[in-house]
């Protein structure tokens, strides 16, 4: 089968870039992306992306019009289509059995339900790019009954704020799945990835594996930031240690970074989702394993807002607190799950007045800087929860200057030199440090 047509349910974080880049690398197929929400689609259509990411717009700009369509249109979509991407959004559900830790695949259910409804004139290659629960392709088969329509897995390994990076040079691509058409799916890849990047799995060993790399990646900040509470007892950097250990090749150097605790929308809640499964299969011993790379992390989070507090002596009230930073990480806009918003709630308990900023991350209902313009003046102390380079290049010894005194800087990134701004005369706090 020639591929002509690829489309995409979804234009969100995924979708969009994904399906951006593709275009870009797949000039002779046309790229359909549909996203229920009118919204979502005018504002890829009208140049105010809903994504920030690095470089996401040239890709659009060269592909749009051309061979890449934002639409609403299902029809549009479907037609004569010979690869349908599933990249809707796959929360963690929020009630009944499984509440707060299985994935809510009603998105992915609905997107069955239009296809099955679809005439569909040609044989499709329905793929999972959404993390879903292990054997929702058997789900998906037993919904649709079709031969016609074969089910593979194709996880999305993008991280926010290199996803452009990360699409045009991926690690690997797992495809799981019957061969012919996993075959069919690599030779749209191979256009700009090389071959032995693509790795062919069964379809429960991909649709495992992503559920298992982000359990990995969140297990590594939670091992850190774990090491990281050790070190505030004895007076070790956690900072050296992460080099020291990182070092080693086997065990390696990147995601060593001890952090106010991981967010997003994908560490935790594909963590949760895997310690569900172990629940599910009665492999208790195992969901305790991961279960404390999750407690860790709300531990770590904890720890933070205590030092804050108790450093500040319990009283907080009509103090002017500096935030900087909401978005989960640096070069995104995106917050979900950030640690900063039980940061924010915490610390609006203690009645303190924040002044917030983020160069690109905006949260629901509260009113934030638009610049750090005047943000430091008559602050009792500063608290950083992203590491955006931005941070890094303040003049803080003017911002002490503004400051009331005594001047804090609480720094969840450890992103600033201690001894620099200690000299500078705050009270500094840093992660794991003396
Ligand atoms: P998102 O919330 O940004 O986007 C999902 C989009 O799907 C939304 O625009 C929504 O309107 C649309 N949608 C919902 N139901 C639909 C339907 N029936 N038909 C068409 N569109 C529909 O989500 P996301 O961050 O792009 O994540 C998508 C999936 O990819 C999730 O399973 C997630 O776990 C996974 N993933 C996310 C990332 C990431 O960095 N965000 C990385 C890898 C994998
Ligand atoms: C993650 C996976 O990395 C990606 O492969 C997957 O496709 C989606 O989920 P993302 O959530 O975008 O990507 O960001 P990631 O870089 O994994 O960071 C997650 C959180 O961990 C962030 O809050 C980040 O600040 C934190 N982190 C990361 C640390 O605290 N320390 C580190 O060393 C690395």
């Amino acid at each position: 089968m020639q591929i002509k047509k690829v489309c995409c349910f979804g234009a969100g974080y995924v979708g969009g870039p994904t399906m951006a880049v593709m275009a870009s690398k797949c000039p002779e197929q046309l790229f359909v992306v549909y996203d229920i929400n009118q919204q979502q689609i005018n504002k890829w259509n009208n140049k105010q992306y809903p994504v920030y990411e690095e470089n996401l717009d040239e890709y659009i700009n060269q592909t749009i019009g051309k061979n890449l369509i934002f639409t609403c249109d299902i029809d549009l979509a479907l037609k004569d289509c010979d690869i349908a991407f599933l990249a809707v959004n796959t929360p963690s559900k929020q009630f009944g059995m499984g509440a707060g830790s299985s994935l809510d695949i009603s998105y992915i259910d609905s997107c069955i339900q239009d296809i099955k409804q679809y005439t569909l004139t040609k044989k499709l290659i329905l793929v999972e790019k959404s993390t879903v629960p292990i054997k929702t392709c058997d789900y998906i088969n037993a919904i649709l009954q079709n031969k016609n329509i074969c089910v593979l897995s194709n996880p999305e390994f993008l991280a926010e704020g290199t996803a452009i990076q990360d699409l045009l040079n991926p690690d690997r691509v797992i495809i799981g799945g019957p061969i012919e058409s996993s075959k069919q799916l690599a030779s749209l890849y191979e256009q700009w990835i090389p071959k032995d990047k693509i790795i062919f799995t069964n379809i429960y060993s991909a649709e495992l594996s992503k559920i298992v790399a982000n359990s990995f990646l969140a297990q590594r900040v939670s091992s850190i930031n774990s090491i990281s509470i050790i070190c505030d007892k004895i007076g070790a950097d956690v900072n050296e240690i992460s080099q020291c250990v990182g070092s080693d090749t086997r065990i390696g150097n990147k995601f060593l970074k001890t952090s106010v605790g991981f967010g997003g929308s994908c560490l935790k809640k594909d963590l949760l989702c895997l310690i569900y499964l172990c629940e599910s299969l009665q492999l208790d011993e195992v969901a305790q394993y991961w279960k404390q790379v999750y407690l860790l992390n709300e531990f770590q989070k904890q720890r933070f807002i205590n030092l804050i507090i108790t450093s500040m002596f319990n009283s907080l009230k009509n103090k002017i607190i500096v935030i900087l930073g909401v978005s989960f990480k640096a070069k995104t806009n995106d917050t979900r799950e950030s640690a900063s918003l039980i940061i924010i709630k915490k610390l609006q308990e203690e009645q303190a007045i924040l002044r917030i900023y983020d160069p690109q991350g905006k949260i629901d209902n509260i009113e934030q800087y638009q610049s750090l313009d005047g943000i430091f003046q008559g602050a009792s102390a500063i608290v950083i929860l992203t590491e955006w380079e931005e941070f890094i290049k303040i003049d803080y010894s003017q911002a002490f200057n503004q400051m009331a005194k005594p001047a804090y800087c609480f720094d969840g990134r450890n992103l600033l030199s201690g001894d620099l701004m200690k000299s500078l005369g705050f009270l500094y706090y840093g992660l794991g440090r003396v």
